[in-house]
C-alpha cells in the first residue's frame, strides 16, 4: 500500500456529535470534552456551530463554549457556519477557522439550510469575506459528495461544479462529506482521481460516516490517493439532523489505533484519546461505536490459560 507518512486528524465529535444528542450537553461538560481532546493532542477540533439555535438548540452555547476552552498551541480550533451571521458570529467568538457547509445535491442543501445550492454559495462568499477581513482561514464541506439520503447517486459533474464554484471563490481547503456512509472505497477512490488533478494546490479532506461499516476503508482508499486530512469524532459520535438515516462519523480512536498500527503518524495519545472516549461514554449515557475501547490495542495480551501453560514447546 502507498500511504503517507503522517496524517492531520480533525476531531469533529463536538459539533458533528453534540449537534445530534437527544439531551443538551451542559456547556461545562463539552468544554471538558474539548480540553481533554486538547490534551490528547488533537491538531484540529470542530468545537460547535454558529448556527441557528432554535434549528440546532444543542450547540446554542456556541459562543460560551469557544469563550471558555482551554487553547493548546498546536491545535487550531474552528466552528461551523452555514452563513455570514454565522461567520460573524464565529470570528467574534474566536476561532482560528470558519468551517463552512453546503451540499452537493439541492434536497440535502434546502433541508439543512433552507437553501438552494446557488444560495448557499452567494452566503459562503459573504462568509469569505468575513474570515478575511479577520484573517481567520476558511474550510469548504461539501455534504452528500457521495451520494444524497433524498436523491440517492449525485453525479460526479455535479460535485466537480460545486467544488468549482468553491475554488473560483478562492477556497484552498476543501472537505468532501459523505454525511449517511453511502460511499464505497472505489467510489473515493474514482471521485478524487477524478478532483484532484483538476484542481492543484487544494488541501482535501475526506469527512466519513460510519453508517455502513466503509468509514475506515474509504480513508485507507483516500489515502491512497494522497490525501492527508482526515474527520473523525470521539466514540464515534455523530449524525446530521437534517439527513435521515445519518450515524456518527468514524470513530477518532479507532482510526488512530488503526493509522498507528500501521506505522502512520498523527501526533496524537491515542491511550488520551482513549480514555477521553470512555469519558464522553459516561457524559452521553451510553455506550459509543468505538470498538478500541471495548477490545483494547492491537497489543493486549491476555494470561495463558492455565491447560496451556507449561505445554508451550520451543519454538521451531
Ligand atoms: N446564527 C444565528 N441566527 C441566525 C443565523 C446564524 N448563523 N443565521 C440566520 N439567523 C437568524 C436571522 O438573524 C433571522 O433572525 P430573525 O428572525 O430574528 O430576524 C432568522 O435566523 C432567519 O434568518 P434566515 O436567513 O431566513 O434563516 P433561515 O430561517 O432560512 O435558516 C439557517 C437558515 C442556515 C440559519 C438555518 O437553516 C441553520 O442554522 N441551519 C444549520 C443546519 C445545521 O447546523 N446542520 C447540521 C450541520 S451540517
Ligand atoms: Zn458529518
Amino acid at each position: 500500500m502507498k500511504l503517507p507518512e503522517r496524517v492531520t486528524i480533525c476531531e469533529v465529535g463536538p459539533r458533528d456529535g453534540f449537534q445530534i444528542e437527544p439531551e443538551f450537553i451542559p456547556t461545562e461538560q463539552k468544554i471538558e470534552v474539548v480540553n481533554l481532546l486538547s490534551e490528547a493532542g488533537l491538531p484540529r477540533i470542530e468545537v460547535t456551530s454558529f448556527v441557528h439555535p432554535k434549528v440546532v438548540p444543542q450547540l446554542r452555547d456556541a459562543e460560551e463554549v469557544m469563550a471558555k476552552v482551554r487553547r493548546r498551541p498546536g491545535t487550531r480550533y474552528s466552528a461551523l457556519v452555514p452563513n455570514d451571521k454565522g461567520a460573524v458570529r464565529a470570528v467574534d467568538a474566536g476561532v482560528d477557522e470558519v468551517h463552512t457547509v453546503v451540499s452537493a445535491s439541492e434536497s440535502h442543501n434546502l433541508a439543512n439550510v433552507n437553501m438552494t445550492i446557488a444560495e448557499s454559495i452567494d452566503k459562503l462568499r459573504a462568509v469569505m469575506q468575513v474570515a478575511e477581513r479577520a484573517r481567520v482561514a476558511v474550510a469548504c464541506g461539501i455534504s452528500t459528495s457521495f451520494g444524497c439520503p433524498f436523491e440517492g447517486e449525485v453525479p460526479l459533474g455535479q460535485l466537480e461544479r460545486v467544488v468549482g464554484r468553491l475554488v473560483d471563490m478562492g477556497a484552498r481547503a476543501i472537505g468532501l462529506a459523505d454525511t449517511t456512509g453511502m460511499a464505497n472505497p472505489r467510489q473515493v477512490a474514482r471521485t478524487l482521481e477524478h478532483l484532484m488533478p483538476r484542481f492543484p494546490g487544494i488541501e482535501w479532506t475526506l469527512h466519513t460516516h460510519d453508517t455502513r461499516a466503509m468509514a475506515i476503508p474509504n480513508i485507507l482508499a483516500a489515502m491512497e490517493c494522497g490525501v492527508t486530512h482526515f474527520d473523525g469524532s470521539i466514540g464515534g459520535l455523530g449524525g446530521c439532523p437534517f439527513a435521515p438515516g445519518a450515524s456518527g462519523n468514524v470513530c477518532t480512536e479507532d482510526l488512530v489505533h488503526c493509522l498507528h498500527a500501521m506505522r502512520v503518524e498523527t501526533g496524537i495519545d491515542l491511550d488520551r484519546l482513549i480514555a477521553t472516549s470512555r469519558r464522553v461514554q459516561e457524559i452521553v449515557g451510553r455506550t459509543l461505536p468505538g470498538q478500541i475501547v471495548k477490545a483494547g490495542k492491537w497489543d493486549r495480551r491476555y494470561p495463558l490459560p492455565d491447560t496451556v501453560a507449561g505445554r508451550l514447546p520451543n519454538a521451531v
